[in-house]
């Protein structure tokens, strides 16, 4: 599928849900063109030249920011990293004070990561600026399920009729969400895999499958996508113990073996290796964990490029 449209509709990118699969497609077709840009000597075209875009990343990341700053870069805006260590929310400012004030200095795009779900949502409300989700609580994070798309589709061709397994937290995780979003919208085949203490109620009505056992989610898959065990937002375990998980969820390179030939195994990082997932398994040949990461700054930069107001040529 090629994109039909030429611009997103919306001058913000809060999450996959509110995207036409038309969208999603103009968007990864805009990746691809990007991509090679960071294979060439000089890693930079002017797109965003003149344009201020600020990275308000209150929780913790590598990957996100990284690759947001890298992409902001490449297409050669003005960047600014914004922390919330150092600054006046240690003093109690809140996060709508914070961005008000960051607006008075007349940046174009602000990308955030917030704990709350909806702190994206809530700039974009009362912002002129275009506001990018880099992930919200456990709501969303839109740029993660398009990278993770992109390489499926560099990798395999194709999204419609891909069956990919989703095994992990999914009660906790904001990749997952947007990824079921955004899958099933392309008409992928998801399955979810956890202990039915992290699946969430009535998922299947988001169109997908739900099985209890880490074989029965290989069988058939195209795509495994791993999901870290999410601790910080879990009170409390939700099994009775990391090493019991790992023995009936972690993806070895034994159980991996069952699976159909050429599976890719997918992570959207950080890694808890011998958690759900070995370090054979995480560093070997079905692996394009990585290729995930390098995918990102394509990706990144064709949202930035797409809300500024760029158009893929037709
Ligand atoms: N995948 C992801 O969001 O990683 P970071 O938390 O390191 O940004």
């Amino acid at each position: 599928m090629r994109a039909q449209t030429s611009a997103l509709r919306s001058k913000d990118l809060l999450g996959i849900e509110p995207l036409t699969p038309e969208e999603i497609t103009l968007i990864l077709d805009t990746a691809e063109g990007f991509k090679e840009v960071s294979e060439r000597p000089v890693k930079k075209v002017p797109a965003l030249r003149g344009q201020l875009v600020i990275n308000l990343f209150m929780e913790a990341s590598t990957r996100t920011r990284v690759s947001f700053e890298i992409a902001e870069k490449r297409l050669s805006a003005d960047t600014l990293n914004f922390a919330a260590s150092g600054s006046s929310v240690e003093k109690g400012e809140t996060l709508i004070d914070t961005a008000a004030n960051l607006m008075a200095m007349h940046p174009d795009m602000i990308v955030i990561r917030h704990k709350y779900p909806g702190a994206p949502r809530m700039l974009a409300d009362r912002l002129p600026a275009s506001i990018i989700n880099a992930g919200d609580g456990s709501h969303e994070h839109p740029t993660q399920a398009l990278l993770d798309a992109f390489t499926i589709r560099e990798r395999l061709g194709r999204l419609s009729g891909v069956n990919v397994s989703i095994v992990g937290d999914i009660a906790h995780s904001r990749v997952v969400r947007s990824n079921i979003h955004l899958l099933t919208k392309m008409k992928a085949n998801v399955t979810l895999a956890a202990p039915p203490t992290l699946i969430p109620a009535q998922v299947e009505e988001m169109g997908v499958r739900v099985v209890h056992s880490l074989d029965e989610a290989l069988e058939g898959a195209d795509v495994v996508m791993m999901l870290r065990i999410q601790l910080e937002r879990q009170g409390k375990l939700s099994f009775p113990s990391l090493r019991e998980y790992y023995n009936t969820f972690g993806l070895t390179g034994e159980r991996l073996a069952r699976a159909r030939e050429g599976v890719l195994v997918m992570h959207p990082g950080p890694m808890n290796r011998g958690v759900e997932i070995a370090s054979d398994v995480a560093d070997g040949p079905a692996s394009v964990i990585l290729e995930q990461v390098t995918n990102g700054v394509a990706v990144r930069m064709a949202v930035l490029y797409l809300l500024a107001g760029g158009h893929l040529a037709e």
